[in-house]
């Protein structure tokens, strides 16, 4: 494979020149961002875009400007919780795609927003013998140009919904590398903790910086009269963190209503800051705040 040295000169292709550009580009917007959080865990489903979300409202309540980037391509969730429409039209000008904007004012971009029907699924090739690289490399494209194309203006945080997994983050750092932090979260099941341990070990050794762990569906709130119980056997993810020697962040019980939109179309912390649910979710994010402002 030829490297960029190689190419200088080749047939006018001014491939350093774009490849400058781009670099331009992307640092142009990052610049206008103060702190790039990404959430993420090494497990599936455990809360991480529903997180993603009502962090992000807890952040606007506190009067920060904020955007999601829904880092995850292939099961995006961010537009769905945010509800932004499938009928929304991405408007792109001369300062670039124009984020959406859901609830609360909060600024996303989104796979979502690029497929054509609620339905769609991401696929990006059509070719049944594609290889696991070639796949990887157009997925790595795309995140770059989400990142980069997108026109998010002055915001105080972008959160980054990671996807499950490890590996993802070494992308992120790659477009990103003043990354503030990442949250990890877990919930208490010893599966959970199993393989996120996993993931902060390799945070750790590629010197990726950790915010903190959060415990997610800790125990479960009756939403009729707030009364906890628990609700997975497995030992405290407090000594997870303990053992890791990273922030613990909180726990989050499991709460039916922290998925769903309030009657009135905001997202849960919103109208439920005052409910058992609400106030970890402001604990964590007070947290969050003083590790990285
Ligand atoms: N604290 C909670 N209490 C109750 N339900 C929760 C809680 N956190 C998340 N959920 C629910 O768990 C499910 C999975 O959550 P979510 O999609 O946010 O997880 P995820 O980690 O982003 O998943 P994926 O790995 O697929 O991206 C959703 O139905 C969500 O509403
Ligand atoms: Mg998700």
């Amino acid at each position: 494979m030829k490297t960029y040295e190689d190419l200088a000169g080749d047939g006018g292709s001014n491939i350093i020149e774009q490849v400058e550009a781009l670099g331009k580009k992307l640092r142009s917007r990052l610049d206008r961002i103060k702190y790039k959080v990404a959430l993420m865990s090494g497990k599936g489903g455990v809360g991480k875009s529903s997180l993603t979300a009502n962090v992000a409202a807890c952040l606007v309540d506190k009067g920060y400007s904020v955007g999601i980037l829904d880092a995850d391509l292939n099961g995006p969730s961010i537009c769905h919780l945010l509800g932004l429409k499938n009928s929304h039209k991405l408007i792109v000008d001369d300062r670039g795609v124009q984020p959406g904007i859901g609830t609360h004012g909060i600024k996303l971009m989104s796979m979502d927003m690029l497929l054509s029907s609620p339905d769609s699924p991401v696929m990006w090739t059509e070719e049944a013998d594609a290889t696991a690289v070639w796949v990887s490399t157009m997925e790595s494209t795309a995140l770059r140009e989400l990142v980069a194309d997108t026109d998010w203006g002055d915001l105080d945080f972008l959160l980054i919904d990671m996807p499950p997994g490890s590996d993802r983050i070494d992308n992120i750092r790659s477009l990103i590398p003043e990354l503030a932090g990442v949250v990890e979260i877990s919930i208490p099941s010893l599966l959970s903790q199993h393989i996120v341990s996993k993931s902060i070990s390799k945070n750790n050794k590629m010197k990726v910086p950790i915010i903190g762990l959060i415990e997610n569906m800790a125990g479960y709130t009756c939403p009729h009269c707030e009364k906890e119980g628990p609700l997975f056997e497995g030992e405290n993810v407090e000594s997870l963190a303990k053992q890791k020697n990273i922030s613990y962040l909180g726990k989050i019980p499991f709460d039916t209503r922290i998925g769903r939109k309030t009657d009135s179309g905001s997202l849960y912390y919103m109208d439920n800051k005052d409910s058992v649910t609400g106030k970890a979710i402001n604990s964590v994010v007070e947290k969050i705040l003083e590790s990285t402002i």
